[in-house]
């Protein structure tokens, strides 16, 4: 049998992270060896209880925080220096706000950018010199539907998987020189604690300042985003079967839009106008119904 492919994912203590550890540590053909790492090794119970026959064997849980340099190079050193390699980074670790932009601190600004796009950025750098110099390697990075067009009041949130968009679609033809595979998920919504960690997040912001319509507007995007999650979310099984199936790929492509029902309309209304005035219609309605 081959030796295992080493797997990196960040974000591993709930959701896809999660299940994305989980369904590639129980790869049948035991394909995978994953180190899973999440910033608070607190939250380790669920992975832990879950993936208990797995532990130590094609599973491994560790403590990595995206947004510090330090912690992202040991964990990275740690993993070359015990099994030679890094074959697949998976960058999952991410956070949501959804709030009037100018009720956003600057400080509130830069962290949400630190988690969902420098965090990307830092492991990308960590793992690409092994990757190039053995001429192979899969990158992951988990994006949204929100990386493909904007989200009303999701807007800090949506410019950063933008940017993730960016580099994946820059690095594409490089990395393709080096046999390096790079693709992006994009999700719809997806069944986790994601949604109710976005109302905390509000409950972060200063919305004292804000005015009383974007006050009503914020509230009917909170209120659709969690029906369409009710009513159309994926489950993260789901997610973490298509990150699977890359992974098995010899020619992934660069973007992968999981949800068949929610997003295609927004997806093509953007790439079918390019004016961007139909998405801004096709949004406006989504969110916003008269
Ligand atoms: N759920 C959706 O509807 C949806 C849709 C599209 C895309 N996505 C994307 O899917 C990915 C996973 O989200 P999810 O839905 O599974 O949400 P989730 O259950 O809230 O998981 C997010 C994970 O990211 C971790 N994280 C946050 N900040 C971190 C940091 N500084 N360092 C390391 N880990 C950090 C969280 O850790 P803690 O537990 O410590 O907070 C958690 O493990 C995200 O990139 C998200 O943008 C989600």
């Amino acid at each position: 049998m081959a030796s295992p492919r080493i797997v990196l994912i960040s974000g591993c203590s709930t959701g896809i992270g999660l299940h994305t550890a989980l369904h590639l540590a129980n790869d049948a053909e035991k394909r995978f060896k994953v180190y899973a790492t999440m910033r608070n090794l607190e939250k380790k119970t669920s992975l832990e209880e879950e993936g208990k026959e797995r532990l130590g064997k094609t599973l491994v849980i560790m403590c990595m925080d995206v947004s510090c340099d330090e912690s992202v190079k040991s964990v990275v050193e740690e993993i070359i220096a015990k099994e030679g390699k890094i074959d697949v980074l998976v960058n999952n670790a991410g956070v949501g706000c959804v709030a009037p932009l100018e009720c956003m601190t600057m400080e509130h600004i830069k962290q949400m950018f630190d988690v969902n796009f420098f965090g990307s950025v830092r492991l990308i750098q960590a793992v690409l010199p092994g990757m190039k110099a053995r001429q192979d390697g899969y990158i992951v990075n988990v994006s949204s539907i929100f990386g493909i067009t904007g989200g009303p009041f999701n807007d800090m949130y949506s410019a950063a998987k933008f940017a993730m968009g960016g580099l994946t679609e820059s690095l594409a033809p490089v990395l393709k020189q080096f046999n390096i595979r790079i693709s992006l998920v994009e999700p719809g919504p997806v069944v986790t604690s994601f949604i109710s960690n976005l109302k905390g997040m509000v409950s972060q912001v200063d919305l004292s300042t804000a005015d009383k319509k974007s006050i009503q507007l914020m509230q009917s995007v909170i209120a659709t985003m969690t029906e369409l999650t009710a009513n159309e979310g994926q489950k993260s099984e789901e997610i973490a079967e298509t990150i699977k199936e890359i992974l098995l790929s010899a020619k992934p492509h660069i973007r992968y839009l999981t949800n068949k029902t929610y997003g295609v309309d927004e997806a093509n209304s953007k790439l079918s106008d390019l004016t961007g005035d139909k998405l801004v219609e096709v949004l406006e309605k989504r969110f916003f119904p008269k």
